[in-house]
């Protein structure tokens, strides 16, 4: 009898190089650091890209791993991806032979599955594999499917993956989600492009990304539109035409740099920041004591008043935009170890993302998880170089954050992880002074 297991069994991932950042801390970051593009937005872009057979240029796209992820799925169903010059990706989607997403990229990336929107309503059909499989995380993607269904096509789940069928263009509708997803609202919006009629979005993901995305479209050609804050209106098209965009600044890097500058006592500029997108996090700033300056799009950060009296603490919550980004939510727990006081950190946004607060303890912060959503900072503590293991992208900056404001040396384990996400990110560091170096796993040398 044949072997029924599901193919997601059957998987095994590519080993990855084990590598580390072996930093030496307590040194006040100072000078300039550029920001890079967003992550969030270029890899919707490069999905949005297969909308159309017309060639589409994007610059400002930031030299991470899950872009090249993104690009080599995209080349593996056909897609032509060029890569011209730093930070510049080409896409054209004349022919795609292979309507078939693997396992092997929703693995590595589930951002993987903004291709279900924009291949099923060009080509009527897809195959992709469920990124929310037990093997590699809890995150679902229910809302993505019933919005599809929504829209006219049939969608079954057999062995790990989707089958998406639309015969004929999908049907313009309302899709009325029941609570907001960034990723849901997108992939809806793409589809409903070149849908048949019109279709309403709500509640859609107000975050700039988002905003990002939509400009992009009506370059495309596409007739999108916020017309509420919560609400986005799509009157679909035939077809889309080939369009040039420079992606949107990186605003959870700015906010990870920021935070750099402010735990380590230093002063640094970011450039090229979306200052008007950081609303949230300057509002935590403000109530805790660190001093912010946003001029144009540069933000002069003045972590001093660290040495002097320490920071506030404060409560925080994260939220969809435009509250606090759950994706600064690490960053800013970091932040709140060097605050008098008791901080409480409420992570409304995901179920699994205050596990890594105990690999921060072992850098000597006082930290108390209640349950999966509440943790209690008791500050100040100061921080010391320990051995931390990463666990997740976001997780990965934070730890590097805390061992830079650490005395002594820390090794952070699973550097791959931070390299999906920011840009040339030790080197950042390194120009604002600090002391950090990438190695491979077991090998013995100080940064200088
Ligand atoms: C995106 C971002 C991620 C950010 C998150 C929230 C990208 C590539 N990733 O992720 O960096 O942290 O927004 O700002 O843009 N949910 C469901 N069913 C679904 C979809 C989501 O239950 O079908 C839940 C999630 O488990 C989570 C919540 O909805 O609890 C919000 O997630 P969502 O906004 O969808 O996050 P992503 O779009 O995956």
């Amino acid at each position: 009898m044949a072997d029924a297991r599901p193919f997601h069994w059957e998987y095994t991932p590519d080993p990855v190089t084990r590598e580390v950042f072996r930093i030496e801390g307590g040194v006040p970051l100072t000078g300039e650091v550029p920001i890079s593009g967003s992550k969030n937005a270029a890899l919707k872009m490069l999905a949005a890209a297969t909308l159309t057979g017309e060639r589409c240029r994007f610059t400002n796209v930031p030299e991470i791993e899950d872009v090249r992820v993104m690009a080599e799925t995209l080349r593996d169903l056909g897609v032509v991806v060029d890569h011209p010059a730093d930070n510049v990706y080409e896409v054209a989607s004349g022919d795609v032979e292979w309507l078939f997403v693997p396992l092997e990229a929703a693995a590595k990336m589930r951002a993987s599955f903004m291709l279900l929107g924009p291949l099923l309503s060009r080509f009527g059909r897809v195959i992709i594999s469920n990124p929310g499989g037990d093997r590699i995380g809890r995150r679902p993607v229910d809302l993505h499917v019933e919005a599809m269904r929504t829209l006219g096509a049939t969608i079954e789940y057999r062995n790990g993956y989707y089958f998406a069928t639309a015969p004929g263009r999908l049907r313009g509708t309302e899709i009325r989600f029941p609570f907001v997803s960034v990723m849901g609202t997108e992939n809806a919006m793409l589809a409903a492009t070149l849908a048949d009629g019109h279709t309403v979005i709500r509640p859609a993901a107000r975050e700039p990304e988002v905003d990002d995305l939509i400009v992009f479209l009506r370059k495309m050609g596409a007739e999108v539109s916020r017309t509420y804050p919560d609400t986005i209106e799509v009157v679909g098209k035939r077809r889309l035409r080939g369009a040039e965009h420079h992606v949107v600044a990186d605003r959870i890097e700015a906010g990870t740099f920021a935070i750099a500058g402010a735990v380590t006592g230093g002063q640094v500029t970011l450039t090229g920041a979306p200052c008007d997108q950081m609303t949230a996090l300057l509002d935590v700033f403000a109530r805790a004591g660190v001093d912010a300056t946003c001029e144009g799009d540069r933000i002069q950060i003045d972590g001093r008043a660290l040495g002097d009296r320490g920071f506030r603490a404060c409560d925080i919550e994260t939220a969809p935009y435009p509250g606090l980004a759950t994706d600064l939510q690490s960053p800013t727990s970091v932040l709140l170890t060097q605050a008098e006081g008791t901080s409480h950190v409420h992570e409304a946004v995901f179920e699994d993302r205050l596990e890594w607060l105990s690999e921060l303890r072992r850098m000597g912060a006082r930290i108390d998880i209640a349950d999966n959503h509440h943790a209690t900072i008791h500050g100040r503590t100061p921080l010391r170089g320990a051995d931390a293991e990463i666990g997740d992208l976001r997780a990965g900056a934070s730890l590097i954050l805390a061992a830079l404001a650490a005395d002594g040396e820390s090794t952070i384990h699973g550097a791959h992880h931070v390299q999906r996400g920011y840009e040339n990110i030790e080197r950042k560091f390194t120009d604002l002074g600090a002391r950090i170096a990438r190695l491979e796993e077991g090998t013995d040398s100080t940064p200088s």
